[in-house]
């Protein structure tokens, strides 16, 4: 079984509203909502926003749920000027940019005991790839896909300087609030996980009002993703 993350709830209102569901479940304050993606078995929660809620919800996903594997889905800043508003980034590997402990002689986003770039995994990645390049040769207005490493930190980010400080720090493309949380629980659990981002902004001073202006079509878009992605996830296991 697939487990679907989004933290607000407009990421996953087209994936509830258009999956069979079966069950409604709150745990710890989160609704979990178990049925059929394409007839393949997913659960959906939405985890609210950070790194704190995107933890607890991937460790219960693992613990209450049995999930095979992880998908996180939802916005991000662009953290590099070609990738623009509407394109897709796939995290090849995901990092906290606010976890600092450099007063003890550790690079920045280095966490003690489990690393600093958190891999995703490669089959997960070649499906979502395959399946988002599909999706593009019928329509030419259809978002680029970006690979490449996606920091995650408990701020929303709206300064040209501080993106141009993230960036050259890690090497991003693009900014969240959420998947290295994920990463790292999912890399303490050595379960299999995939982030893909749609870009809502460049994480600059217009970034609020991009944000809003970008968060209703990108839940349709990733809904039709995943809509193909999880059959194919599914045949992994
Ligand atoms: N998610 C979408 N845009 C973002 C930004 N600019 N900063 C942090 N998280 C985001």
């Amino acid at each position: 079984m697939t487990g679907i993350i989004g933290a607000m709830k407009e990421e996953v209102a087209s994936l509830t509203s258009h999956s069979q569901i079966d069950k409604k479940e709150k745990i710890a304050g989160l609704n979990f909502y178990s049925g059929r993606l394409a007839g393949s078995p997913v659960v959906i929660v939405q985890c609210g926003i950070g790194k704190v809620n995107a933890a607890a919800a991937t460790q219960l996903l693992i613990d209450r749920f049995s999930v095979d594997r992880i998908v996180f889905t939802g916005l991000a800043g662009s953290g590099l000027s070609d990738i623009a508003i509407g394109d897709f980034v796939l995290a090849d590997s995901l990092v906290q940019h606010d976890f600092d402990l450099t007063h003890f002689g550790r690079e920045k986003g280095v966490v003690p005991g489990a690393g600093r770039f958190f891999e995703t995994d490669r089959e997960m990645n070649r499906i979502l790839a395959e399946v988002i390049s599909e999706l593009a040769e019928r329509d030419s207005e259809y978002g680029k896909l970006h690979r490449g490493i996606i920091a995650s930190g408990d701020a929303f980010i709206a300064e040209a300087e501080k993106i141009r400080e993230i960036t050259e720090e890690f090497g991003v493309a693009a900014v969240e609030m959420e998947g290295a949380a994920v990463a790292q629980v999912c890399q303490m659990n050595s379960l299999p996980f995939a982030v893909l981002r749609t870009i809502s902004d460049n994480a600059d001073e217009n970034a609020m009002a991009d944000f809003q202006s970008v968060l209703d079509r990108a839940s349709i878009e990733e809904y039709e993703i995943l809509k193909k992605a999880v059959p194919m996830l599914e045949a992994l296991s």
